[in-house]
């Protein structure tokens, strides 16, 4: 028998605020049309003035333990991604901890940006799979709203905030790429990107938050390519190919992205999770918000063959390959 780490609930939240593009067109030289076609995106969440990464991430967390059927006591660990966190410090996992009721276990950030969930998941699993916890709760949260530029067309029409979560167990299978859970994780950074995608400030530079950078016509030649890369590395490292993907849940960034690389892998886009078109690039709750919205669609089914996939500032990429 082998150790694997199965997904026994999904859940998500977004902030009540809907942003249609139609308000950017007031603020910067921009239009609906240009956003739409561009980028794929219709509408945004935007987060309430005082409304916190950590009370989106508590809301996607109970969601995420109600569909499990579990309650935050028999949880041993909160990994949480996140770009935007309450504070530079204490870690946003345990701002979640707390307002959860969990009184015993560990919780602690994840840092990789648009990739952040990917490396989240993977670094849960590994707790999982070295013995340490059976069960944790692993939440990708953003208020990425709050590091936008509302003078900059080029990046402040791209993004959105919210919040999805997964509990993720151990459980004791074959130990062959029929199991349920996850079966292989591929991870990459390369810091000599930096300045494609960035935010300018920061506790040891500027003292201030800062705001979004991004040279985006270069990140989207490398996205497609380094995405496709990286899928295709996990999928090698679980003895299975294109031809077994049920589903692609990606990162949400670009309609064109994802497009561009479902075509690379030979996966027709009615096999693929968007959601980009509503939530906009929500960065690390991108890809738990779209799994959350899929299953509750009831798209996903037990035994499905799931590849997930995210690049991200850093650069950081990655993907996952997990049964359902
Ligand atoms: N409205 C109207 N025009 C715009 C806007 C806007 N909101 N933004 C840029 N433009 C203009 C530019 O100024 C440029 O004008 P110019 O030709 O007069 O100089 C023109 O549109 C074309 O700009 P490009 O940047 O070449 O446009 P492109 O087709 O590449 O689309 C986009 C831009 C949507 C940002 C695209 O490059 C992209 O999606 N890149 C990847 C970004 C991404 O995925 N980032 C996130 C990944 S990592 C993470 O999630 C944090």
């Amino acid at each position: 028998m082998t150790r694997r780490a199965v997904i026994r609930g999904v859940g998500h939240y977004l902030p009540e605020r809907v942003v249609p593009n139609s308000w950017f067109e007031s603020i910067v030289d921009t239009s609906d049309e240009w956003i739409r076609t561009r980028t794929g995106i219709e509408r945004r969440h935007f987060a309430a003035e005082g409304e916190t990464t950590s009370q989106l991430a508590t809301r996607a967390a109970r969601a995420a333990l109600e569909d499990a059927g579990m309650e935050v006591g028999d949880i041993d660990a909160i990994v949480l991604a996140t770009t935007t966190p309450d504070l530079t410090f204490p870690a946003t996992a345990t701002m979640v901890q707390r307002a959860l009721g969990m009184t015993r276990g560990f919780a602690f950030d994840v840092q990789a940006v648009c990739a952040g969930f990917i490396f989240a998941l993977t670094n849960a699993n590994a707790l999982i799979l070295s013995g340490q916890v059976e069960r944790v709760l692993v939440i990708g949260a953003e208020t990425f709203s709050r590091l936008l530029d509302m003078n900059d067309r080029a990046t402040c029409v791209l993004f959105g905030d919210g919040a999805g979560a997964v509990v993720l167990e151990a459980r004791a299978l074959s130990g062959t790429n029929a199991d349920r859970g996850i079966l292989a994780a591929d991870l990459h950074s390369d810091g000599r990107d930096r300045e494609m995608l960035y935010v300018d400030g920061g506790p040891s530079t500027t003292g201030t938050t800062g705001v979004v950078k991004m040279l985006g016509n270069q990140l989207f030649r490398k996205a497609v390519e380094r995405l496709t890369e990286t899928a295709h590395r996990a999928l090698g490292k679980a003895g299975l190919s294109d031809n077994d993907v049920d589903w692609i849940i990606p990162h949400q960034a670009n309609i064109r992205i994802i497009q561009g690389t479902a075509k690379r892998m030979g996966v027709p886009m009615e096999r693929v999770i968007v959601t980009v078109q509503d939530h906009g690039n929500t960065s690390a709750a991108s890809i738990p918000l779209a799994m959350s919205v899929a299953h509750r669609q009831g798209k996903l089914r037990q035994g499905d063959l799931i590849v997930t996939e995210a690049i991200g500032g850093g650069l950081s990429w990655g993907a996952l390959v997990l049964r359902w």
